[in-house]
């Protein structure tokens, strides 16, 4: 029996690598997905050749981790760049997770979140879970925000993060992707480096959970113009935190004029920026006249789900 299953990539509105460090921040799944089939095979089989571990380091992981059962031809298919800050391993792991479980007695998404997150922390060595959780419960997402019931609490060692869905008011979003691909392992461990050896690091890093604090009431408020100036302010104390970089910077300029704020979104190093703004294909021009492949997202779009079985 053949299983196929897809998640979707997310960006982050708010609080990213704050987020490692147990702060607040705010994810939405996007219209970009990463698909997967699963199949009973005579050998173990990744896209028609065997798994390498160099280039599939979270489908190794996850069969190891995860797959009791015999061999599989496993064919994947992605619409999220990899290293774009999309999500896109979070979205693999999402997938090929629910697609074993779905194999195995069936998917259930706070096991998935879990085990999917478990994939992205064991290959990237430090990790949140707010991707993992995205790509498993499709829409919004808003970790460790008080007074909300969680669909799912993940912990590790001294951290632990409680993931709720929130309510995402009808606005418009514009990604601009830099095509400059950075791997976010090295990222979130160089904040780590900088918050381990200075206290300012640890002040910049409260201070975007404490935004993000009121980004979520703006949220809820619909205050569009509030939540603008609280990414755009996220940016900058991202900026400090050293994972914004020229080709980011350039995107984000480029689009707030035409926006009500603009930021990175995910990682950073590379990958994409994310503008809020009610001239999308102005924000659009922009972005691509400044060397940004740029797309209006869509939200509101569902978690992992198994396609056909
Ligand atoms: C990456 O999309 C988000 C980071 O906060 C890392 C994580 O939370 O795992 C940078």
């Amino acid at each position: 029996m053949a299983i196929t299953t897809s998640a979707p990539g997310k960006l982050i509105l708010l609080g990213e690598h704050a987020v490692v460090f147990g702060k607040p921040a705010i994810a939405l799944a996007i219209n970009r997905r990463f698909r997967c089939r699963v199949e009973p095979s005579e050998a173990m089989r990744v896209n028609g050749r065997e798994i390498d571990p160099a280039k599939h380091p979270y489908t190794r992981f996850i069969i190891d981790e995860q797959w009791e059962g015999g061999p599989l031809d496993i064919s994947m298919d992605s619409e999220i760049p990899s290293g774009s800050g999309l999500g896109s391993s979070a979205a693999l792991c999402a997938s090929l997770s629910g697609a074993l479980m779905a194999m195995s007695g069936g998917l259930d998404l706070a096991e998935c979140a879990r085990r999917s997150f478990s994939a992205e922390l064991g290959v990237q060595g430090s990790a949140s879970p707010i991707d993992t959780s995205a790509a498993v419960s499709g829409g919004g997402i808003a970790v460790n925000l008080e007074g909300q019931d969680p669909l799912w609490e993940i912990s590790r060692g001294e951290r632990s993060w409680s993931i709720g869905a929130i309510e995402v008011p009808e606005m418009t979003l514009v990604v601009g992707y830099t095509g400059v691909n950075a791997p976010t392992g090295p990222l979130v461990a160089k904040v780590a480096r900088y918050r381990e050896s200075n206290i300012f690091a640890r002040d910049v890093i409260d201070e975007i959970g404490d935004l993000t604090l009121e980004g979520a009431k703006a949220l809820e408020a619909g205050d569009l113009p509030r939540l603008g100036e609280l990414m755009t302010a996220n940016h900058k104390l991202l900026s400090i935190l050293g994972v914004s970089c020229r080709e980011l910077d350039r995107l984000v300029q480029a689009a707030l004029p035409h926006s009500l704020g603009a930021k990175l979104t995910g990682a950073g190093g590379g990958g994409s920026m994310v503008a809020l703004t009610e001239s999308p294909q102005q924000a659009c021009e922009a972005i691509r006249r400044q060397g940004g492949v740029p797309f209006i997202v869509r939200t509101g779009e569902p978690g992992v789900t198994v396609d056909e079985a």
